[in-house]
């Protein structure tokens, strides 16, 4: 399984890449604007956080899809050097869908995104996206975030199609464990609740004990 970190804050991207194991970074319009830099300097601050193994998903902003495959092959350009590892992000609208199979016909990697239906994602693996985004927690607004996207699982592995989720939108821990132990392919996490994934108070409390027990019997608080 792949995790990725939905974020743009290069200080947070630095700070996970060296605690943990990440398989990449997405972002969206919101997330960019959120960094307060220029798009630009925000994606080239990131590819330089990233190795050559990390993959980096960037949205596209227009809405129609001669200007959405135009975007996309900017994007694409901004690494030109790894383009395995850049995925342009293309909401599945009409429009979005449509250009996903101009944006493939280029070689491009695309990653279906705003997917709030198993439908609109399955459509989306069929115009030949390479992964899918559903918005697990905003779909939860609809009805179960977490059954559609194990339901969009289903649907790709019973045709046989190697669209791979990217599932994301998290407000919680528990959307992100119960996908896990379905066997999700990859999610996409923000800051809060990777650290909470990371994190437990209790953990802090037997260390701190460890600790205490060793220097009260060696008056050390290393082993040797
Ligand atoms: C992925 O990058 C998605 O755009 C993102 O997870 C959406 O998250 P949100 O629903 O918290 O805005």
């Amino acid at each position: 399984m792949e995790l990725i970190l939905d974020t743009a804050d290069t200080q947070a991207i630095a700070y996970f890449n060296e605690y943990l194991t990440l398989d990449g970074v997405t972002t969206n319009p919101s997330i960019i604007t959120k960094s307060g830099k220029d798009f630009n300097v925000v994606v080239n601050e990131i590819l330089a956080i990233l190795n050559d193994e990390q993959d980096l998903y960037v949205q596209v902003l227009s809405t129609t899809c001669a200007d959405i495959v135009e975007e996309a092959k900017y994007i694409a350009s901004l690494r030109k050097d790894n383009p395995e590892r850049m995925y342009v992000k293309v909401p599945v609208s009409n429009e979005g869908l449509k250009a996903i199979k101009e944006i493939k016909k280029l070689g491009i990697k695309v990653l279906a995104t705003a997917i709030y239906t198993a439908e609109q994602g399955f459509l989306a693996a069929l115009s030949g996206a390479d992964a899918l985004a559903p918005y697990v927690n905003r779909m939860c607004n609809f009805g179960d975030g977490v059954a559609n996207t194990i339901a969009l699982q289903n649907m790709l592995d019973i045709n046989m199609m190697e669209a791979k989720i990217v599932a994301a939108s998290f407000k919680n821990t528990d959307q992100v464990h119960k996908l896990i132990e379905n066997g999700i392919q990859a999610v996409t996490v923000p800051t809060d609740v990777l650290t909470n994934m990371m994190n437990h108070p209790a953990t802090d409390t037997a260390v701190d004990a460890f600790t205490a027990d060793w220097k009260k019997a060696y008056g050390r608080t290393s082993l040797v």
